[in-house]
C-alpha cells in the first residue's frame, strides 16, 4: 500500500488542540532539478474551516500537499501541524491527519470492509462498530462484502476517503477526492464533505470542481506556477466589485445612456444580455431611479456576483506567463 502512509504512523502523543492554527506553512519550497515545483508557500489553516486548494495542472498542489504529509522533504522552509513541526513531531502529529493523495493505494482482490480492517489493524484500536460507521459515511455499506476490483472509480475514490477517516482524524487533507467521479458521486462527495464540516472536522482539499468548491469551502487558496496568487473567503471573491446586475427590455439603448453617466462608464451587457453597472453614489435604489426616470423599466435588479469559475479564469489571465 502506498498513498495513506500518513494515516499509519503509530500515536504516541495528543498534539496540542489550543492553537487555531491547525496547518501553517512558512516559506515550503519543493524544487526539482531547475523547476520550482512550490515557490515559498505560506498557508495558514484553522480549526474548523473547509479550505479549498486550487490551481491549474502543474501548479504544484500535489507537491505543497505531499510536504504537508511529510512523504516529501521540503527543499526549503517548514510545515506546522497543530502548532508543532513537522519534521520534529512526525510520530505525534501525523495520526491526527487523515490523508487521500491522487488515486487511493487498494487491496484489489480484498473487499471494501477487509480493505478498512487491514489498515484498521494496522493503525491499531479501530473497532468493527467504527468500519461500520466509516462504511455509512462513504456511502459502500451495501457494497462492503465485493472485492474492491469489482469496484467503479467512484466507489474506490470513497474507499480511499473512508481509509482518510478511519481514525476519526482532527484534520483531513485530500488530494483531488472527487477525481474521476460521475456528477452523481461528485454531490455524493460534496455532501459527505459537508457532513465532515458540521462536525467540526478540519478539511484541506485540492479539487478542480469549482462548483462543488464554491458549494463546500469557506476559503480558497488559489496556486499558479507553485506561487500563492490568492488567499480569500468564497463570500470576499464571488462578490461583485459594488456593480449591479440589470435585466430590462431595450438593452441596448440602456447601455448607451448609462455610458453617458459619468459613474456609468463601465456598464456594459453580460452573454445573458443583463446590464451589469456601477450605480449613482453605489446605491442600487439611485440607480433604480435614474432607469425609471429615463423610460427603462427594470425587471429585476440586484448586486452582482461572480461564480468561483469567473473568478478562476480572471486570476488565471491575471497570472499568464508566471514562471
Ligand atoms: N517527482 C517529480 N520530479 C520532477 N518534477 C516533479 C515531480 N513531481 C512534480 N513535479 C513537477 O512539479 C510541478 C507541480 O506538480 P504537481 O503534481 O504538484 O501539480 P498539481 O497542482 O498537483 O497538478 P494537477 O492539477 O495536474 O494534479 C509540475 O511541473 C511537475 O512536473
Ligand atoms: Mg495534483
Amino acid at each position: 500500500m502506498q498513498g495513506n502512509q500518513a494515516s499509519l504512523a503509530v500515536t504516541t502523543a495528543s498534539p496540542s488542540q489550543a492553537g487555531k492554527n491547525v496547518l501553517r506553512t512558512y516559506d515550503l519550497t519543493k524544487q526539482y532539478g531547475a523547476r520550482v515545483a512550490v515557490n515559498q508557500l505560506n498557508l495558514e489553516v484553522r480549526r474548523g474551516e473547509i479550505v479549498g486548494f486550487l490551481g491549474p495542472n502543474g501548479a504544484g498542489k500535489t507537491t505543497s500537499i505531499r510536504m504537508l504529509l511529510g512523504l516529501i522533504a521540503p527543499t526549503s522552509g517548514r510545515v506546522e501541524l497543530f502548532g508543532h513541526d513537522l519534521a520534529n513531531r512526525r510520530d505525534s502529529v501525523l495520526p491526527h491527519i487523515g490523508a487521500l493523495v491522487e488515486a487511493p493505494a487498494l487491496y484489489l482482490h480484498l473487499s471494501g470492509r477487509d480493505n478498512l480492517r487491514a489498515v484498521g489493524s494496522v493503525l491499531g484500536g479501530v473497532s468493527q462498530q467504527r468500519i461500520e460507521e466509516v462504511l455509512m459515511q462513504v456511502g459502500l455499506h451495501e457494497r462492503q462484502k465485493d472485492r474492491v476490483r469489482t469496484y467503479s472509480l467512484g466507489m474506490k475514490q470513497r474507499l480511499g476517503v473512508g481509509i482518510a477517516l478511519l481514525n476519526n482524524p482532527d484534520l483531513l487533507i485530500l488530494d483531488e477526492p472527487a477525481n474521476g467521479l460521475d456528477p452523481a458521486g461528485i454531490v455524493e462527495m460534496r455532501d459527505l464533505m459537508r457532513r465532515l464540516a458540521d462536525e467540526g472536522k478540519t478539511v484541506f482539499l485540492s479539487s478542480h470542481f469549482l462548483v462543488e468548491v464554491q458549494q463546500i469551502c469557506s476559503r480558497v487558496i488559489f496556486l499558479n506556477a507553485g506561487r500563492l496568487i490568492a488567499d480569500k473567503t468564497v463570500e470576499e471573491l464571488t462578490r461583485g466589485q459594488g456593480e449591479f446586475e440589470v435585466r430590462l427590455e431595450r438593452a441596448q439603448e440602456a447601455l448607451a445612456l448609462l455610458q453617458q453617466q459619468p459613474w456609468g462608464k463601465p456598464a456594459r451587457l453580460d452573454e445573458s444580455g443583463a446590464l451589469l453597472t456601477p450605480a449613482p453614489q453605489g446605491s442600487g435604489r439611485e440607480l433604480y431611479a435614474f432607469l425609471s426616470q429615463a423610460g427603462f423599466t427594470p425587471e429585476s435588479l440586484a448586486p452582482a456576483t461572480q461564480n468561483l469559475e469567473e473568478v478562476f479564469f480572471s486570476l488565471m489571465n491575471a497570472h499568464k506567463g508566471d514562471k
